[in-house]
This record gives structure tokens, C-alpha cells and sequence, in this order.
């Protein structure tokens, strides 16, 4: 992961930070800057959030108009300040995102040429290897060129050299770089969002295209490419966020979603879905990670339910090493929110080699994935800025929602009467989520208690267990509670041996066509002695008896809506439960919101 950017303006130290704060969901286990100042590179760094290096730097201050910054995610090597970036050696500072899949072998090479390093890092190699090469001698163009052609792995790359008339450098592959021309300065940055407000044209660069900042231009100066860049007009993300009213980011995306859902299901989309020739299809193949993933499990069970389309879901880190088989008229789809998690696009290159039709549901239409597949969907879910993804969820599920409807008018699987009926039902959707976030009270005082416990199990049955499984993992991102989920009818088979006083069992239990079969499931937590939380209809409580603490009752909700509104207690459930053990919710540890490495 890890979040880099360049700036090539007055106060470009300011600007850096500035970016650095917006890139921080990348990463946040160190960060650091390079100035190119009197043709000399300054390099400060600390440990930890970017609020550390801000102190550091207000009691050593210095300004320069050329300036990199880095935020990071460890991978190589331990988050301190040794292995945090810029890496300098010599003459050049480095700012990296990726991963250098060679490095062992560079660094012994380099070793062996007299060369010492500070860091376990991966990224520590590129300084010394454009070092080596500017001693040949070579210009520096020529000399990251030939250093670039030596790396194997992903990487997008700031670079500064000293004496370098103030020039930035600036190259990829395979991870994300945006290069942006505004009217005050030039800037490089890991995604749009990180540009400051001068920005607005902007450049996506090919793998491998060298590109030179400076005050005066910005041009593709590599000895292979000489071409024009052409910048596209982009104001849309480099609007500054911010948390509004709210204690966090993740509780504004959460009580953001009544709004958002209320605008997509007045915005008649469904016409744009209506390019895919669904009545064709033999079959369609859904591939993402983590939350992305569950949104594709929920919206399998729409469109075989209401299409009778044959879907199956897939882990993109497991596609792209299985070697899946493509069908005839098979239409893969990659769920993503950021649309640059690494293991998606890799699928997403798999698929793409196999002559597979790709779609993109991504929230970032500029992206990777977006800019790659075939045919892209934008959710809509505007930036998506806690680690913990909320509403690009419940707008994924939305936009699938809107897909199986299309899919269902064109296979005629259910009638007329049906079809007009779950269009109706979507359009109740927000008005119905309203009513379940005014009573996030009662979700507080659930958190309160389930906190207590170390470790829960969720159940759901049929499409509800991917909403358990979300429920899961927003719980343990967020608060590190051990939590993990079950289909409820896999209880008995394995999960019941857990039962006890100290293993608390949290069901999603609402009215639906599987209320009966759940209760079965519900009485065995009980005998079990296990406590028992549940989120569900008031019917139910009717058997059990639970406490309002214990209980979450939700209002009347359709059953085809059931996932999008179930996800919500979920939500504040983790939310409050985090909140109430003092943990960070916008930026858990070890995590980063764009996962862009293996
Ligand atoms: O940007 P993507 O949707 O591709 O991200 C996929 C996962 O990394 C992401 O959903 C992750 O699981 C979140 N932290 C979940 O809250």
C-alpha cells in the first residue's frame, strides 16, 4: 500500500503535508519527506501517525519548492523510523509504493559494489541502484532508467536528485501514480484524492514512462517514449473531506448512506445496466476481496433468484492463481472500491488474457480496474475515506440490486407483477434504513455489552450469511475483537463445540422465508448456555426473551432489501463497540483502506 507524493510549487512542504493527511488511509505506520533545497536533499521522518512528523518538522522547520512525502504500510522490515521513507542514499531520495520482488538478490549485488545499507526495506535498493548508475557517469534520466530495468515487483516511484535544478522524477508499474498539472506548481501523488486544490488536469502514466516535474513543464522524458502528455480535466476528488458533525470518518459514511441510497434509487441507472446482453450469458463470475466480496456473494443470490443466471463468486487472490476456466459468453465482474487492490486487477488481467467479458463495479471511476475492464459501473458512494468500508458496501449492493432487476427483465425469469414489486421495494429502501439508524441508541447499549467478550460467532442463513460475515469482519477490523461468521445451519456441524458462558453468538434473525429454521438454531445457541445477542424481528423475541440489550429489533423490511438494511446494526455495532474500547475507527492498526500489494 503506502501513499507518495511529489510537489513542485512554493511551500511545497505545506502542499506535501496536506497530501500526506489525504493519502493517510494508505498507510500510517511511519511517515517522511525529502526537500530539494539549495540543491541539497533534507530528509525527515518519524515514526507513527503523520502527526508525529508535523511535530518534528514545526521544531526543525524547512521549506523548498521541490518536495516528496511518503506515508507507510510496513511490509519489508518493522514500522520504525529506519525502515520509514524517503530512503536517501548519496545523492537521491526515494519515495516507493509496491513491492520489490528482487530486492535480496539487488542487495547483495549492491553489497558486493561497497554499498552499506540502514534498512530492512525492499524499497532501500532503488536509491543505491540510481546511485551506482550516476557514477557510471549517466544523466539522471539514463541513470533511474537503467536502475528501473533492474527491479522486478510493483512500484510507483518519487525520486529527487541533488543538483537537479529542481526536477522531480516520477515513475510506475503496476501500482497507481497520477501526475497533475495546476496553475500554481506540479504534482505527483499515489491517487487524485491526495492532489491539493491548484490541481485539476491530469496525467495517468503508462508502466515505465519516465516523467520529469518542474516548475516550467512536465514531460515524459524517458529515452524509449517521447510523447505528449495529454491531462484530462478531473475536479471531482480533489474536493477536501471532511468529518462534518461526526466523531469519525466511519460514522459520517455510515449515517451518509440514507442519502445515498435515497439518490440511486431516484436516478434511473438501470438504463446504462442494460448494455450487458444478460439473456446471453451462460454465466456470470463475480471477483473481489474482503467487503467487495460479500456484496458479490449477496448479489449472487439476486441474480440466480431473480434471473436464473448461474453465477459463482471468487477471492480474486484465489482466482488468479487457479487457473479458472473461461466459458463462452461468460461475463466476469470485479467489485472494488478503491480499483486498486492488487490481487482484483491481477484477476482482472487473468480474465481479461482469457478473452473474458469484464465489468468493473468500482467507487473510484478513475482507477485501475475502472480504466482496464471492459465495461466500468461507478457506485456512486463519493469518497470512502474510514479503512472500514461502509457505504461503497451498501452502494455496491444497490447497484447489483439495479443489476438483477435489468437481468430479470431481460430473462423474464419472474413476472411483471414481481419485477415492478422489487423495483418498489428499493425505492422504500432509504426511508426504511432511516428509521433503523435513529435507533443507533439501542445499538450502543448492545455494544456496550458485547465488548465485554473477547471472542463472538455470527449467524445468518441464506443470503444473511454474507451479511454476517461483513458484521465479522467490521468487528474485528475495527475493535480486534475476535469474531467470526456461519451459515447458521453449519452450527451443528462444528462451531457449536465453541458454546459456552464466554462465547457469545450473535444472530441476524429477521422476518423471512428461513424465520423457523433460524429459531431451531437459536434454541441450540440457547441451550448451550451461550450468550445470545440478536438483530431481528419482533416475532422472535417472543421465544427467547432477551434483554433490550441483548436484542436489536428491526422494523418490517422486504425480503429482497433484507442484506442492504441488515447491514446496518452490523455497522454500528462494530462502530460502537470500537468506540467504546477506545480504539482509532478511522485507521485500525495494520491496515491500509487500498490494499495495492499481494
Ligand atoms: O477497494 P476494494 O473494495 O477492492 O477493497 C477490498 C478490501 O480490501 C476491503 O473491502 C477491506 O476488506 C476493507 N477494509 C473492509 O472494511
Amino acid at each position: 500500500m503506502c501513499g507518495i507524493i511529489g510537489v513542485v510549487a512554493k511551500s511545497a512542504v505545506k502542499s506535501v503535508l496536506e497530501g500526506l493527511g489525504r493519502l493517510e488511509y494508505r498507510g500510517y505506520d511511519s511517515s517522511g519527506i525529502s526537500i530539494l533545497s539549495n540543491n541539497k536533499i533534507h530528509t525527515i521522518k518519524a515514526e507513527g501517525k503523520l502527526t508525529n512528523l508535523k511535530h518534528r518538522l514545526s521544531r526543525q522547520p524547512i521549506d523548498g519548492d521541490c518536495c516528496i512525502g511518503h506515508t507507510r504500510w510496513a511490509t519489508h522490515g518493522r514500522a520504525n523510523v529506519t525502515n520509514a521513507h524517503p530512503h536517501q542514499y548519496g545523492q537521491v531520495s526515494v519515495v516507493h509504493n509496491g513491492i520489490i520482488e528482487n530486492y535480496l538478490h539487488l542487495k547483495q549485488q549492491l553489497m558486493q559494489w561497497g554499498h552499506h545499507f540502514n534498512s530492512s526495506t525492499d524499497s532501500e535498493v532503488i536509491p543505491h541502484l540510481i546511485n551506482h548508475y550516476l557514477a557510471q557517469p549517466m544523466t539522471h534520466e539514463e541513470a533511474i532508467e537503467k536502475a528501473i530495468g533492474q527491479l522486478k515487483g510493483s512500484y510507483a516511484l518519487g525520486v529527487l536528485i541533488n543538483g537537479a535544478n529542481n526536477n522531480l522524477y516520477a515513475v510506475k508499474q503496476g501500482s497507481p501514480l497520477v501526475i497533475s498539472q495546476g496553475s500554481h506548481g506540479a504534482y505527483m501523488a499515489s491517487d487524485a484524492m491526495a492532489l491539493g486544490a491548484d490541481s485539476g488536469k491530469i496525467y495517468y502514466p503508462e508502466d515505465n514512462e519516465l516523467i520529469t516535474l518542474n516548475s516550467n513543464e512536465i514531460k515524459c522524458c524517458s529515452r524509449s517514449i517521447n510523447k505528449k502528455i495529454h491531462f484530462i480535466n478531473n475536479k471531482k476528488y480533489v474536493k477536501a473531506v471532511s468529518k462534518g458533525e461526526h466523531s469519525s470518518f466511519m460514522e459520517k459514511e455510515i449515517f451518509e448512506q440514507v442519502d445515498l441510497l435515497k439518490r440511486l434509487s431516484v436516478n434511473n441507472h438501470t438504463n446504462e445496466y442494460s448494455i450487458i446482453n444478460f439473456k446471453d450469458l451462460n454465466k456470470i463470475t463475480i471477483i473481489a476481496c474482503g467487503t467487495s466480496y460479500y456484496a458479490a456473494s449477496v448479489a449472487k443470490t439476486w441474480f440466480e433468484q431473480y434471473a436464473n443466471i448461474l453465477v459463482e463468486v471468487d477471492i480474486a487472490s484465489e482466482y488468479r492463481y487457479r487457473s479458472p476456466v473461461v466459458i463462452d459468453n461468460e461475463l466476469t465482474i470485479f467489485v472494488s472500491q478503491s480499483g486498486e487492490t492488487a490481487d482484483t486487477l491481477a484477476a482482472l488481467r487473468y480474465a481479461k488474457s482469457k478473452k473474458a467479458q469484464t465489468l468493473a463495479l468500482v467507487n473510484a471511476v478513475n482507477s485501475s480496474i475502472a480504466r482496464e475492464a471492459n465495461f466500468t459501473f461507478e457506485i456512486y458512494a463519493g469518497p470512502e475515506i474510514g479503512v472500514a468500508s461502509t457505504k461503497a458496501f451498501s452502494c455496491q449492493l444497490a447497484i447489483f440490486y439495479k443489476m438483477a432487476l435489468e437481468a430479470a427483465k431481460q430473462t423474464a425469469f419472474i413476472d411483471k407483477q414481481e419485477l415492478t414489486q422489487l423495483a418498489l421495494n428499493f425505492v422504500q429502501l432509504p426511508y426504511i434504513m432511516e428509521k433503523v439508524l435513529q435507533r443507533c441508541a439501542d445499538i450502543k447499549l448492545m455494544a456496550k455489552k458485547l465488548c465485554k467478550y473477547s471472542n463472538i460467532l455470527f449467524l445468518g442463513r441464506g443470503v444473511l450469511t454474507a451479511i454476517a460475515q461483513e458484521g465479522a469482519l467490521k468487528l474485528k477490523e475495527i475493535s480486534y475483537i475476535h469474531a467470526e461468521a456461519y451459515a447458521a445451519g453449519e452450527l451443528k456441524h462444528g462451531p457449536i463445540a465453541l458454546l459456552d458462558e464466554q462465547m457469545p453468538v450473535l444472530v441476524i434473525a429477521p422476518k423471512n422465508s428461513l424465520t423457523e429454521k433460524l429459531l431451531s438454531n437459536i434454541k441450540e445457541v440457547q441451550a448451550r448456555n451461550a450468550p445470545l445477542f440478536i438483530i431481528g424481528d419482533h416475532s422472535i423475541n417472543e421465544h427467547i426473551n432477551l434483554r433490550d440489550d441483548e436484542f436489536f429489533e428491526l422494523p418490517a423490511i422486504p425480503e429482497s432489501i433484507l442484506p442492504i438494511i441488515s447491514v446496518i446494526p452490523m455497522q454500528l455495532l462494530a462502530l460502537y463497540s470500537a468506540q467504546t474500547l477506545g480504539k482509532n475507527v478511522d485507521q485500525p492498526r495494520n491496515l491500509a483502506k487500498s490494499v495495492t500489494v499481494e
